[in-house]
């Protein structure tokens, strides 16, 4: 027997209007990710689902590239008008139109929902032969939600929303998760019948369980295992609470792979980073994007690394990191600023009061202190003194320029690079050098602009 289908409908097309907000609801981010992405994630390892469709509204081209980042064979549907939540359910029948199976309905704002939670819902909707299931919680504050009205039997009744709620009515705390499973057929025959005689003049989805359980449908209710993994995030305070929660799950999830986290509360991490065992993350520090850190780092405190990889036994500390390859063994900090492009390669360190932008720092070379060094690119084993500058700037031409220097050259310190320049391998540039045109392999330059004095000494003894 061919087990029988399954398909979600993701309602993202609502304006989230309690976030007054530009942005619709569900792009703004939690640890790192919009909060629909989390809701695809959780889709996607659902067993058995054959087919996702997804309700957009206002800026559908942003929220379809989020959701593609993540689900990318999720079928789109446009609701023009934002009627509610059951019109935006009866948008999606064109694609629906012969599908007998199962169909998840679930809001685009509940990012703390697990795939276990959705299969659950899944597994006793088809256990009890209902028409509808819902998922339930109850709140020690309800506020906001969608109340359970049951009859004196226990059975369900109705679902009041919290605008047409009167004062008894808003003292129920079982509330509506707004995570449903339906036969297909039954739903589509009761939203047909859903209107809008309600205090928001809306479509309500939860009508169409009225009209289906009136019918003499089956209408079957289960709990969640746990109420904050069904929260729905309608305003900035609960975007907060949703990401901090968020956060929690992933240090939860990297301390039990290995890494200590001395200051938890302080530590922000998004989704998807990874760092390899024995690494500590000291307190106030921010991992983004699609950070990756090896094994046997020491990282923090108060540093953010974006959008990079960090080699093992590294070590950053009170630094900023971003869009940069840096190796094993490398020292960076304290207070030094990685801009984009940058690559330390192994045993490479980067000091205090370091800038390096789009360069290349060869392996176990060092830039100790208050270092300006742009577009350039260091071979292995060169020390820059102490407030060396690459003057990678024209501001007359807007050029920039590159800079070279060879391996196992050592620059003065206050030595400025005027770019376009190249250090040939073993040059040495003496303190305070202004360097205006290339110097040669194992040359010695100095003065203003600097000039070749002489070939440099040999080497080893000091090795
Ligand atoms: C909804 C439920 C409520 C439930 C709660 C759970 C309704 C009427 N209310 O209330 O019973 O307790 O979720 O979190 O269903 N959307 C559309 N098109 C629309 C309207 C909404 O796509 O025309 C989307 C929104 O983007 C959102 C979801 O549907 O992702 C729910 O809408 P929202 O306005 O957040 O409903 P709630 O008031 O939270
Ligand atoms: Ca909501």
């Amino acid at each position: 027997m061919q087990p029988p289908s399954l398909a979600a409908v993701v309602l993202a097309a609502g304006l989230g209007k309690r976030f007054r907000s530009q942005v619709p609801k569900v792009l703004h981010q939690a640890a790192g990710h919009p909060l629909v992405y989390y809701v695809m994630k959780a889709l996607r390892s659902v067993d058995g689902l054959d087919k996702t469709i997804v309700v957009v509204g206002p800026r559908a081209d942003q929220v379809t590239k989020a959701v593609r980042d993540v689900a990318p064979v999720a079928v789109f549907v446009d609701q023009r008008e934002q009627l509610g939540t059951a019109h935006a359910v009866l948008c999606c029948r064109p694609h629906l139109e012969d599908f007998e199976g199962d169909v998840i309905v679930l809001p685009g704002d509940t990012p703390l929902l697990t795939s276990r939670s959705v299969e659950r819902l899944v597994d006793e909707h088809r256990r009890s032969g209902a028409d509808a299931t819902l998922l339930t919680t109850e709140l020690a504050d309800p506020t906001g939600y969608g109340r359970i009205v049951r009859r004196p039997d226990g059975s369900f009744e109705k679902i009041i929303e919290e605008a047409d709620a009167d004062e008894d009515q808003r003292t129920i705390r079982e509330v509506s998760t707004g995570v449903w499973c339906f036969r297909a057929r039954p739903l589509f025959r009761a939203l047909g019948q859903v209107g809008r005689d309600n205090v928001q003049g809306e479509y309500y989805l939860p009508d169409a369980a009225w009209y289906l359980a009136a019918e003499g449908g089956m209408m079957y209710t289960v709990e969640a295992d746990d109420p904050r993994e069904v929260m729905g995030v309608n305003d900035r305070g609960q975007l907060a609470e949703a990401a901090r929660e968020i956060r929690i799950r992933v240090i939860e999830k990297l301390s039990a792979s290995g890494v200590t986290f001395e200051d938890p509360a302080t530590t922000y991490i998004d989704e998807g980073v990874e760092i390899g065992s024995d690494t500590v993350i000291r307190p106030s520090t921010y991992l983004e994007g699609g950070t990756k850190i090896g094994s046997g780092c020491s990282i923090g405190p108060v540093t953010r690394i974006v959008e990079s990889a960090v080699g093992d036994r590294s070590e950053v500390t009170f630094s900023v990191v971003r869009e940069s390859a840096i190796g094993s063994d490398c020292s960076i900090g304290p207070y030094a600023n990685i801009r984009p492009g940058t690559q330390l390669a192994d045993g490479a360190k980067a000091g205090a009061f370091v800038e390096i932008k789009a360069s290349r720092v060869g392996e176990g070379s060092k830039v100790p202190h208050l270092s300006y060094v742009g577009d350039a690119d260091i071979g292995a084993n060169v020390n820059l003194g102490a407030g060396t500058i690459t003057a990678n700037y024209d501001c007359e031409t807007e050029v920039k320029s590159k800079t070279v220097v060879g391996d196992d050259a050592c620059i003065g310190s206050d030595t400025i690079l005027i770019a376009p320049v190249e250090v040939g391998r073993g040059g040495v540039t003496a303190a305070g050098a202004v360097v205006t045109k290339d110097v040669g392999e194992e040359e010695v330059v100095a003065g203003v602009p600097a000039t070749v004095k002489r070939k440099r000494k040999p080497r080893g003894k000091n090795k």
